[in-house]
């Protein structure tokens, strides 16, 4: 069964309206007071939906965190079951220090068919949909990877272009890539949006890889299936808690490698609204007395790729 793409506007509408709610609170350098801001909006958003949902993705497992927490049922009530994936806030550094790139992101599927993940690492792969399937693999060695991209993309590998967090845990990586003369793209926070830099070459980039959250890996991941491209994860665990966790929400492979397939099934519905300004979207903007908004939008079934642009009168 496909998603109505009536719900399309109805996605547009929760994250602008976190996005909107972010304004007040930027560049007030308190990320739990924005992150608030958004979840509390994307919460009354969602419940004002005639949807039986189910937050797969979310800020946090219930014991931690009181707010759109992993297994709360949202919405209010009616026959069309959903898995529900959230982050509020994307970069809530971004959005405290008041800088470019933070992001109101939702993703739907029907009930069963978005990856139920742990809030803990995911060493991640994002790759053109330009490049064969089967040249690149997580299991792969940096340079065979890099080295096929060029190779299918009939380029020297002095031109592909990698995107990755600049983290103190990617030193060896980006030592290898100055090595190899790959062009670099480093981001300091925001891999949702990372991910998503494969999926047109206005933005330049060949490959996303690296190790970031395994939530925005899953939220990714739908974006970049309705987009044919490939995306591969791997969950990494720091300690017992985090393994105890991940099996008791039926992980018990924990070396699994998860392609596209596992972890987005079916349609799905991506939205994604700019806080601030980024590279995929622009941020909110106060214009004629109306919050202007600008999300990108993915609906796998219908093949929707598309940036909506939103108005919201400002009300005094
Ligand atoms: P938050 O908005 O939750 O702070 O996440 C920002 C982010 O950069 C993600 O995009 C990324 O997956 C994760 O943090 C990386 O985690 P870390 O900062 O621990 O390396």
């Amino acid at each position: 069964m496909s998603l109505d793409k009536k719900l399309v506007a109805d996605m547009v509408k929760i994250t602008s309206s976190a996005a909107i709610s972010c304004l007040k609170f930027l560049g007030k350098n308190d990320k739990e007071l924005v992150d608030k801001a958004a979840t509390d909006s994307m919460r009354n958003e969602i419940n004002k939906l005639k949807i039986n949902g189910v937050v797969v993705i979310g800020e946090g497992e219930l014991d931690e965190a009181p707010m759109l927490h992993i297994g709360e049922k949202l919405g209010a009530g009616g026959n069309l079951e959903l898995d529900i994936a959230v982050d509020p806030l994307e970069g809530t550094n971004f959005a405290a220090k008041n800088l470019p790139g933070a992001l109101s992101v939702i993703s739907i599927a029907e009930k069963g068919n978005l990856f139920n993940a742990p809030e803990t690492y995911m060493d991640k792969l994002a790759v053109s949909g330009k490049v064969p399937f089967e040249a690149t693999d997580l299991d792969f060695s940096l340079e065979k990877n890099i080295q096929n991209i060029a190779d299918s993309m009939n380029k020297d590998i002095k031109d592909v272009t990698v995107c990755l967090l600049d983290r103190p845990r990617h030193k060896e990586i980006i030592t290898k890539l100055n090595d190899m003369k790959t062009k670099i793209k480093l981001i300091t926070d925001g891999d949702v949006s990372g991910a998503l830099l494969v999926t047109d070459d206005k933005y330049s980039v060949d490959i996303f890889l690296g190790i970031g959250g395994g939530p925005e890996g899953v939220l990714a991941a739908s974006a970049i299936d309705a987009l044919g491209c490939k995306f591969q994860g791997r969950f990494l665990f720091k300690n017992e808690k985090d393994i105890s966790r991940a099996k008791k929400m039926g992980i018990n492979d924990l070396n699994k490698k998860y392609d596209l397939k596992e972890i987005v099934k079916g349609d799905s519905i991506f939205c994604a609204t700019g806080i601030t300004n980024g590279d995929l979207v622009n941020g909110v903007n106060i214009k004629d007395n109306k919050y202007i908004t600008e999300t990108f939008v993915t609906h796998k079934s219908t093949n929707m790729s598309k940036t909506v642009v939103s108005e919201d009168t400002i009300k005094t």
